[in-house]
Order: structure tokens, then sequence, then C-alpha cells
């Protein structure tokens, strides 16, 4: 699928990369394809290649946590890291399909191809609910591509009836907040993890 917008906030397409800001928001999700793979062009014309992540995608994964800065790290990680072991990125890219969802945002125009943006949830089958994650690399930021990966993620709940998606946000992360407000998630706090928000949008 080609995304064509001139603006990211312009939802003119039939899956636009912000979602509409009425109550119909997600209504659509129901009939989304099952995801194979889509091409997304942003507004400034790059293009990237949506698709579920790979065992093979380990060392793309390495080369893009080795660009991005610590506060992004510790924003996605919720702590700081130097590195990111190798047992880890082997486990990041081996998911369990049951109980997890995983979309990587290729950079094809590079050889080998570069990750610049990864989304994720982990199902909890006990409480009917996933938590996710969600990371666009610094230099793709501010296109609509965090919106467009959450969505993808609220598809894929919908798809699995899960009732709820949820995730932690630290409260200094205003881009990852006003982003959640917008898509219609609720925030609160957490009493024993200070400085940490629990996101959370109903399905
Ligand atoms: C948070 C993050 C994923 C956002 O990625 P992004 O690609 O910039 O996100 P988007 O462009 O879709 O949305 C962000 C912007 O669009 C705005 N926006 C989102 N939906 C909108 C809508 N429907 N209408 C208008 N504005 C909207 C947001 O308020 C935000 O504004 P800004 O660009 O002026 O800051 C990215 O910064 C990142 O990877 N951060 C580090 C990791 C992280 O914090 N992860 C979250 C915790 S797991």
């Amino acid at each position: 699928m080609q995304l064509n917008l001139p603006n990211p906030h312009a939802a003119a397409c039939r899956y636009p990369l912000l979602p509409p800001r009425s109550s119909q928001r997600f209504a659509y999700a129901a009939q989304s394809p099952v995801l194979r793979g889509e091409q997304v062009r942003i507004d400034d014309g790059r293009e990237l290649h949506l698709r579920p992540i790979a065992a093979s995608d380990v060392a793309a994964m390495q080369r893009c946590f080795t660009r991005l800065s610590p506060e992004v790290i510790r924003r996605r990680f919720l702590h700081p890291m130097s590195v990111l072991p190798d047992s880890m990125a082997q486990r990041l890219c081996r998911i369990d399909p049951e109980l997890e969802s995983a979309y990587v945002l290729m950079d094809e125009s590079v050889s080998p191809a570069e990750m610049r943006g990864v989304g994720r949830i982990y199902v909890d089958k006990a409480t009917d609910s996933a938590e996710f994650s969600v990371l666009v690399e610094q230099d793709w930021t501010h296109h609509g591509l965090g919106a467009f990966l959450m969505q993808r993620l609220v598809d894929d709940c919908l798809r699995r009836n899960l009732g709820e998606l949820w995730g932690y946000v630290l409260m200094e992360n205003r881009p990852m907040l006003n982003l959640c407000r917008e898509l219609g998630f609720r925030q609160r706090l957490i009493p024993d993890e200070p400085g940490t928000e629990l996101i959370s949008l109903q399905l």
C-alpha cells in the first residue's frame, strides 16, 4: 500500500498516517487487511516499508540502537542502557506470535536496509489486554510515523479481540503523551512509580 500525504496531519487517504479525531477513530481497524507489509511515504517524500519483525532483523536492530540518543533509549526502555545485549536483540526479534506482535519500519533506500521504527505489543491473556512500546528514530520523528505504528498496534489488538492497550510513559515524555492523548488514550499516575504514567486505551 502506498501512502502519500503532503501533510502528516492530513487524513486524506484510505489509511491516513494520523488517525481521525472523531468518534470514528479506530472504526476502520476491523476491515484492515492482515498485515503482510505496506509501503509508507511521509510528507517529505521518504519511504519506509512496514512489515512484521523477523528473526533476521537482529543486526538491523543493533545498528538502530547505536543511532539512538541516551534520552530516546531511556524513554523507550524506561531506564538508561548503553548497549543492547545480543541476547536481548535476539529476544526482541524472535517473537512468540501467540503473545506478541512487532512491526518494523524498514528503510530500503539504503543497503543494508535500516530499521527506523518499531512498534510492539505483549499480550496479557489474564487481563485480556496488551502492553505496547513504540520507537521512531529521531531523524524520522514528527512525520506521523509514531501515530501510524500505534494505529497498527490498535488494529492488531482489535484482531485479537483484546479489551485494552496500555503502556508506561515517562512524565517528561511530552511527544508520546501528546500523541497518546490525540489517539484517545487516558493517562494516570502510578503511585509507586514516580515520574511514570500509565497510558491506556479501552478498545
Ligand atoms: C514518541 C515517538 C514514538 C513519537 O514518534 P513520531 O513519529 O514523532 O510521532 P508522530 O509524528 O506520529 O506524532 C507526534 C506528533 O504528532 C502530534 N499528533 C499526533 N496525532 C495527531 C493528530 N491526530 N492531530 C494532530 N497532531 C497529532 C503529536 O502531538 C506530536 O506532536 P509534535 O510532532 O509536534 O511533537 C518518538 O518520539 C520516539 O520514538 N520517542 C522515543 C521512544 C518513546 O518515547 N517511546 C514511547 C514509550 S514506549
